[in-house]
């Protein structure tokens, strides 16, 4: 399973991408927005700065909604760099706007994915990526995990190639999850992935360690 960063923060992005375990990006406008960014040209420099401190993939986010406005806005932000992947929402130009952009080479992430109707309809306009909104689900007390277990059974029964990437990741317990279920990649925020190297009792048996070390030092 890949490792995606889900965050605008740059700092954020360069202690994840020092890890070494980092594959990729996923922002959206609200990211942005959270770390002050704002703007086409402020925008567009926050994504080459991105695209500068992680070599993987890096999902910048359409605002139109509009078949037209989808295209013109995904060409700009895939001339950025060649690790960019538009990101499109699930609606029905967004699904129009994907098939148009798979058949011109232009990868893609279809995003706000809560059902497995969903999932198939952007696997079949042949979205890069597809990303289902687990926290998301869980807050309406439906089962995020559910969902990415039901999209890998039909993925893999009807050969689509879409990769799935879990998003609205809460918790270091849903990419432990996500990975049982056979997300291909896991989109997190920082605190989530270094969840994952908690456990009280490493604590206690380091300690234990380095004092005995001391004995023979
Ligand atoms: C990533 O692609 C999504 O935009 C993001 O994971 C949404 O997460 P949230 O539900 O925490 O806003």
């Amino acid at each position: 399973m890949k490792f995606f960063i889900d965050t605008a923060d740059l700092a954020q992005i360069k202690e994840a991408n020092d890890l070494g375990i980092l594959d990729g990006v996923t922002t959206n406008p609200s990211l942005m927005a959270k770390v002050g960014i704002s703007g086409e040209a402020a925008v567009t420099k926050h994504y080459i700065d991105i695209c500068n401190i992680v070599d993987g993939d890096i999902s910048a986010e359409v605002v139109s909604t509009d078949f037209d406005g989808i295209i013109a806005e995904g060409k700009k932000l895939a001339a950025l760099h060649k690790n960019i992947v538009v990101k499109v929402p699930m609606i029905k130009e967004g699904v129009k706007a994907i098939k148009w952009f798979t058949d011109n080479g232009i990868r893609t992430n279809c995003t706000l994915i809560f059902s497995a109707g969903q999932a198939i309809l952007a696997a079949k306009a042949g979205a890069t990526y597809i990303s289902p909104f687990i926290g998301r689900i869980d807050d309406t007390g439906w089962d995020g995990i559910e969902l990415i277990h039901q999209i890998r059974q039909i993925y893999s029964i009807q050969g689509f190639k879409s990769e799935i990437l879990a998003a609205s990741i809460r918790n270091p317990n849903h990419i432990i999850k996500c990975a049982e279920a056979g997300a291909d990649v896991c989109t997190c925020p920082l605190e989530s992935i270094l969840g994952l190297l908690k456990h009280p009792l490493t604590d206690i048996g380091l300690a234990k360690f380095l004092e005995d070390a001391k004995k023979f030092a």
